[in-house]
């Protein structure tokens, strides 16, 4: 064998390795239409298509087809054109970029704020730098923050703890174990989008007093969500002031794309100054800058979309639940059923999808443990009454024919 074709014989084994654990990811193609989503159509490998229901996208609020955010980015693009043309450094800020930072800062009530190209790039960027800036920086990180935040801290070179989820008690245990001189920083989320639970924030600012650690939270399910003017989970529990780094996309409820770090004035001139995924890369199109920046003025005064949301959320987790579906509920706006086999949870969604016209992604490992594997469904104020009872019907109707389990899992 050649030395290439071993290295063909070793892609094609990663590959079947995922086809046997069941876990091979299928992406299926589908076109959205402004106005009609979450209708959409899903065109198949053959051509044919099939109109279908989106139940599982992160554009929680519908703001991705919301007439103030398309305005706003029409606007920019006739004014400027396409791409930004150049980093952030060497071209690229224009005034759209320094609109939506100042939108952002404002959100937060922080000094300043720092737009990336994703939220994924804004953690991964942000924790990787901290320990240039802070020598000896130890980072207590919770197990199942997101693969972002692990990415950044994994390569920072600096020392890490991790804490098991959500366990204040273990992470007091970790904190004091170490140097009370030593630079810490702990790093969660306010929402793990997954099983749809909050962090336990104020116990965490809590602990970062007592040890003088600096907080970082990841509130990229939050953000537009929760709180009066949509600044998250900590903006909803008055603990936003207590949080030293906030991290938020502009990709799910906003409903654009891009990411963010909101901190001191202090804080964000360093990352944009040390981070090589803030410097080396080009910054976002002012268009999509433009249309992030209004989605979240707007979301900072439309409670009412929040509201629809939240309600849409517990209906559909009400009727799930009084059907016995094994559904995870802690009172977030995230949906999930288990169905705990990857084959069943491929096969489950591909029923949908076939014969309900319900378009579900199943979630399997690394995503979530193994065993845990689930449909996740995200309700949204632009899903209507008789989208949520086709879900539901098919749902009934699913469990019935596979014969699964009717067991009620509680929070
Ligand atoms: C908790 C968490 N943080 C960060 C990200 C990355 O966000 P973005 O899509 O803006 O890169 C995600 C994406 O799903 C996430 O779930």
């Amino acid at each position: 064998m050649t030395q290439k074709a071993r290295y063909t014989a070793a892609v094609e084994s990663a590959i079947d390795k995922l086809h046997e654990e069941g876990r091979y990811r299928t992406f299926i193609d589908i076109e959205r239409h402004r106005g009609q989503f979450p209708h959409a159509m899903w065109r198949r490998p053959d051509g044919t298509e099939t109109e279908i229901t989106v139940w599982c996208g992160n554009d929680y609020l519908g703001m991705g087809q919301h007439p103030v955010v398309l305005a706003a980015m029409h606007e920019a693009l006739e004014a400027t054109g396409a791409g930004s043309g150049g980093t952030r450094n060497i071209s690229g800020t224009t005034v759209y970029h320094k609109r939506l930072e100042a939108e952002l800062a404002d959100l937060h009530r922080k000094e300043a704020a720092l737009i990336f190209t994703s939220a994924y790039i804004a953690n991964d960027a942000t924790l990787s730098t901290l320990p240039k800036l802070l020598p000896g920086l130890i980072i207590y990180s919770d197990e199942l923050n997101h693969a972002s935040m692990i990415e950044g801290i994994r390569r920072n070179g600096g020392a890490k703890r991790v804490f098991r989820h959500n366990d204040v008690e273990h992470l007091r245990e970790l904190l004091a174990a170490d140097d009370p001189a030593a630079p810490k920083l702990i790093a969660f989320e306010s929402i793990y989008s997954m099983d749809g639970d909050f962090g336990p924030i104020e116990a965490i600012c809590d602990l970062a007093d007592e040890f003088d650690a600096l907080t970082y939270i990841d509130e990229v399910h939050a953000v537009g969500m929760y709180g009066p003017r949509g600044a998250g989970v900590a903006e909803r529990d008055g603990l936003m002031g207590r949080i030293d780094i906030i991290n938020g996309t502009l990709a799910k409820a906003y409903g654009v794309m891009g990411g963010y770090i909101a901190s001191s004035a202090k804080m964000c001139d360093a990352i944009r100054s040390y981070a090589p995924g803030f410097i080396f890369t080009t910054s976002l199109p002012p268009a999509v800058a433009a249309g992030a920046a209004a989605s979240v003025r707007h979301l900072k005064t439309d409670q009412d979309l929040r509201d629809k949301q939240q309600r849409h959320a517990r209906i559909l987790k009400a009727r799930l639940k009084a059907m016995g579906l094994p559904i995870i509920d802690h009172g977030s706006h995230i949906v999930p059923v288990i169905v705990g086999d990857p084959v069943h949870c491929k096969q489950l969604s591909d029923m949908l999808l076939e014969d309900f016209g319900v378009y579900v992604q199943p979630i399997n490992f690394p995503t979530v443990p193994r065993g845990t594997e689930r449909l996740r469904f995200t309700p949204s104020p632009v899903h209507s009454p008789e989208m949520l009872d086709g879900l539901v019907r098919a749902m009934d109707n699913l469990w019935s024919q596979c014969a699964l389990n009717r067991q009620e899992l509680t929070a």
